[in-house]
């Protein structure tokens, strides 16, 4: 059974596209006449000239807005496409649940005429930068450590990339893992935690303190005395990497 039959079953609801990080998709994605999507999950950020959308989840599949590409039912490492099939292929916020990764890219390379973009992200910059994992949920930091994907060995995968930082928005309206850096209350509800795989994976009952010592915090203030910094930001940087790759 697809992992996300079981994570994904809210995901629309807290996983909306974030315009300002769907401009600089689109903008990596360059001229491309045709996209396929992998790991496509809902379609967020599918530009319209996406002709396929491969994914393992049929819930994740069911959530897909009506009008959308057409989705596969199939995984990165085996795909049901010819070589050459688009101009570019995308992979979002996905390598860090393929089980096997060197398969993964070489199928995106075969596949990919022209480029590859994936967005994931650089486990030691977020968990070093994102206060959440860093003073009050180091347990899931730690979950993250054993499946984050090294920039340098995708790059290397990739035969060379460029990369982009993707900075987060204060007010992202895609609820993945530091999407709420500026709006700490939002990781005490327990349907955003469910979206993000790093929460829902970890387990409750291990983050059980972390989230007791932020609801204690965000009470007495001591929070918002601590972070007074992050208030005056209106984006950051904790690690979301674009990369870039023409083959
Ligand atoms: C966090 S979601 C991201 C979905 C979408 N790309 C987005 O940005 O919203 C991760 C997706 O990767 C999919 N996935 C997991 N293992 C996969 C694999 N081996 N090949 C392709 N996709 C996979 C999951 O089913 C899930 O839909």
């Amino acid at each position: 059974m697809a992992i996300y039959d079981t994570l994904g079953a809210t995901y629309g609801r807290t996983r909306q596209p974030d315009p300002r990080i769907a401009a600089q998709v689109h903008a990596a994605l360059g001229d491309a006449a045709t996209v396929i999507n992998v790991g496509a999950g809902t379609g967020s950020y599918e530009p319209r000239q996406t002709v396929l959308a491969v994914e393992p989840s049929q819930i994740m599949i069911d959530q897909r807005p009506r009008g959308s590409a057409p989705a596969v039912c199939a995984v990165a490492e085996h795909l049901p496409l010819r070589d050459d099939a688009a101009d570019a292929v995308m992979a979002l916020l996905t390598v860090h649940h393929w089980t096997d990764l060197a398969a993964g890219i070489a199928e995106l390379r075969r596949v990919a005429r022209r480029r590859i973009v994936i967005l994931t992200w650089d486990q030691e910059i977020f968990r070093e930068r994102f206060w959440l994992v860093r003073e009050y949920l180091p347990q899931a930091a730690a979950f993250d450590d054993s499946r984050a994907v090294p920039i340098d060995r995708l790059a290397a995968l990739l035969g060379g990339a460029e990369q982009e930082p993707v900075h987060v928005p204060h007010d992202c309206t895609d609820g993945f893992g530091a999407a709420y850096w500026r709006r700490p209350h939002a990781y005490l509800d327990p349907q955003v935690r469910a979206g993000i795989s790093m929460f829902a994976q970890t387990g409750e009952d291990a983050l059980a303190p972390g989230l007791a010592a932020l609801t204690d915090d965000l009470a007495t203030g001591h929070w918002h005395r601590r972070q007074s910094d992050l208030l005056a930001l209106d984006t950051i940087d904790v690690g979301y990497r674009l990369l870039v790759a023409d083959v």
